[in-house]
């Protein structure tokens, strides 16, 4: 790469993800970088930038270089105590605003918020809802508060523990659901494990949750999962012990991803 010092130069390199850095490093836009192809990097912009293409190559994501990562219609700051936000988790925000009116008065509980993006949205998409949301990590809640500007009531709460008495309209959850010998993460040390384990065959924090949400629940109130493509069948059976009108649904690359269910 010595030689290479224009932004085309980088361009050219195939680097992983060598624009995005390149905006990173230089702080300008991806139009900007492609109106001023020419442009030598100066040595401080070149330091920066080899340092980011250097973690790039460690496997270390864009968003935790970055610090953001957008969902739905909004920007998210995350860390190294979050998880990174998937689009398959815009399924949950597209069910749930189906679900009930922008404008009603409910009591909406997201479970292990991470950097807060379902209940977030949901309070931007849905200014009437009155939403809690949850997670065990302080530090993700942390980040959490930092990326709201709505009137979120953040409680810091392994699953239900710290909600003795209150109940919710609608309880939505994308909780940790890989085995903790899941050939997947490998390729995904550098999130949080906390956020993506969950015992032997993944499933024991969603059997938690599903034992526990019926005391949370009002009367007719719902309870929305995310869960791997792998256990819909488990997660069915599960819900079927104290739930009814269970509907299931496929995330966008035709894969089983959420469960809602009803509790009467
Ligand atoms: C898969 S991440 C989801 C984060 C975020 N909701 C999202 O969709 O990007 C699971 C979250 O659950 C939290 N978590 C794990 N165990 C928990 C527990 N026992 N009680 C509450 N939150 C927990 C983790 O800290 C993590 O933030």
């Amino acid at each position: 790469m010595s030689g290479r010092k224009t932004i085309q130069d980088f361009l050219s390199s195939n680097k992983v993800d060598i624009a995005k850095l390149l905006t990173l490093a230089l702080e300008k836009t991806k139009e900007d970088l492609y109106k001023n192809l020419s442009y030598n990097l100066t040595k401080k912009e070149l330091e920066k930038l080899k340092l980011l293409i250097y973690k790039r190559e460690q496997g270390i994501p864009f968003a935790y270089l970055s610090g953001s990562q957008g969902f739905y219609h909004l920007d998210f700051k995350v860390s190294s105590a979050t998880l990174i936000p998937r689009p398959e988790t815009e399924l949950l925000i597209d069910i749930a605003i189906d679900l009930f009116k922008p404008n009603q008065l409910i009591d909406v509980l997201d479970l292990g918020t991470g950097s807060g993006v379902i209940a977030i949205t949901l309070a931007d998409k849905c200014p009437s809802w009155r939403i809690s949301a949850t997670d065990k990590s302080i530090d993700a809640l942390k980040i959490a508060k930092k990326n709201t500007t709505k009137d979120i009531n953040f409680c810091h709460s392994s699953w239900f523990d710290e909600l003795t008495g209150k109940t919710f309209d609608l309880i939505v959850t994308n909780p940790p659901y890989l085995a903790e010998n899941d050939s997947h993460l490998e390729s995904l040390k550098y999130e949080p494990i906390e956020a993506m384990v969950s015992g032997k065959d993944g499933l024991d924090d969603i059997r938690e949750i599903i034992q526990n949400a019926p005391k949370h629940l009002n009367q007719g109130g719902y309870l929305l999962l995310e869960h791997s493509d792998r256990h819909q069948k488990e997660v069915v059976e599960l819900l079927k012990l104290s739930f009814v009108n269970i509907l299931t649904y496929q995330d966008l690359n035709g894969l089983d991803r959420a469960i809602l269910a009803q509790y009467l």
